[in-house]
């Protein structure tokens, strides 16, 4: 298939663009596009057939369901059953923007679209370019992260050009997305929401709008016995083809653990990188490449180079990877779910 690549500007949206991508996906095509988070790979979340052609661009599991994306409130009422009051208010404070609430779903939404589930995942992203396209594609568009499964997430065109070329019909290039990691996800099915990914919307800013709220006790800890919720939080996503070990501790003690394990890696003929921070670059001597995700100061920046960065290392055929940890409150959390599941939780204290 011979992918049209576009450039499109959100500030100065040619909409003869918008309405040509919108008519692929109307017609059960797919065309990646840009949100405020990653690049998604859209299709008409009412066609199974465009959900199934998803899950085959992407070598996703068929049992992983996709997020709707939508751009007015009214027409969330169309795909769930009903919208709690507290889906209402975190809708007036968050939407546009990256939060996706899980809701049971109504009979328009086929399980092709929800991995066979009941309920339905909805998202209204903060993308002028998204949300143009939402409209223009019938008002209702699955997209999981447009790269192939197991890739990190595209957070530049580039990178979905590297997955998906040839395999999709279409991709928007708008240039990078602005928070770099995937929506916070949280399920209003239960008595008490849960948080079922963490992201750019904290616990705490959740439960500053609904009251008390769970965190899915998969999310952090590989030792919990159960399943994650969300069944896509179960596969080892954003896995580099280099293996990956992440040294928590004081700075002291990780900057001295890591100078160590990457001079004995190198010992054993290993191609060795490190990621790290602007703080810390210049101590890592004896690694091949040192990348540094931004300033400790600066989570925005962390957040939003970590992906690009693992999928440099692959580039540069690092064979071991070493990186720092990070802390676990505000996006910190959400940095470091990403980064544990990255490395299959493999961890060690300095
Ligand atoms: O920021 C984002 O959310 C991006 C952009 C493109 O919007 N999309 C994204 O989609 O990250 P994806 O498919 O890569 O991740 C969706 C996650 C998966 O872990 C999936 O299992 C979970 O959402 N999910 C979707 N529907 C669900 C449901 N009904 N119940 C539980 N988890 C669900
Ligand atoms: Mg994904």
């Amino acid at each position: 298939m011979n992918t049209k690549i576009v450039s499109i500007d959100r500030d100065k949206l040619d909409m003869s663009v918008i309405a040509e991508a919108g008519q692929i996906i109307r017609a059960g095509g797919l065309v990646a596009f840009p949100t405020e988070t990653v690049y998604g790979l859209g299709g008409d979340a009412f066609s199974a057939d465009s959900s199934r052609k998803i899950y085959a661009a992407k070598g996703r599991p068929s049992d992983n369901p996709l997020i709707v994306h939508i751009c007015r409130m009214e027409d969330l009422y169309a795909i769930v059953q009903e919208a709690p009051e507290c889906a209402i208010r975190l809708a007036d404070a968050f939407w546009p923007g990256p939060l996706t609430m899980i809701f049971r779903k109504s009979a328009k939404v086929p399980y092709e679209t929800t991995g066979g589930l009941e309920t339905v995942a909805v998202r209204m992203p903060n993308h002028q370019t998204a949300l143009a396209l939402i409209g223009q594609a019938g008002g209702y568009v699955a997209a999981p992260s447009a790269n192939l499964s197991g890739r990190p997430s595209p957070t530049l065109a580039e990178h979905v050009i590297e997955d998906l070329s040839g395999r999709i019909d279409m991709i928007l290039d708008d240039g990078e997305a602005g928070i770099g990691l995937e929506s916070t996800i949280i399920d209003l099915t239960e008595e008490v929401p849960v948080i079922l990914r963490p992201g750019y919307i904290t616990k705490g800013m959740l439960e500053a709008v609904i009251g008390e709220t769970a965190v899915d006790k998969a999310i952090l800890n590989a030792d919990a016995k159960q399943a994650p919720k969300a069944p896509g939080m179960k596969y080892r996503h954003y896995a580099p083809k280099g293996s990956l070990l992440i040294v928590a501790g004081s700075m002291e003690r990780v900057t001295a653990a890591i100078r160590r394990l990457a001079a004995k890696s190198r010992r054993a003929g290993e191609k060795v990188g490190v990621i790290c921070t602007d703080e810390t670059a210049a101590l890592y001597t004896d690694a091949d490449v040192v990348k540094s995700l931004g300033s400790r100061q600066n989570e925005a920046a962390i957040a939003r180079h970590l992906y690009k960065t693992l999928r440099e290392f692959d580039e540069e055929g690092v064979t071991r990877i070493y990186s720092e940890s990070f802390g676990d409150n505000k996006m910190g959390q959400a940095i470091m779910n990403r980064l544990l599941k990255a490395a299959g939780h493999h961890t060690i204290q300095a």
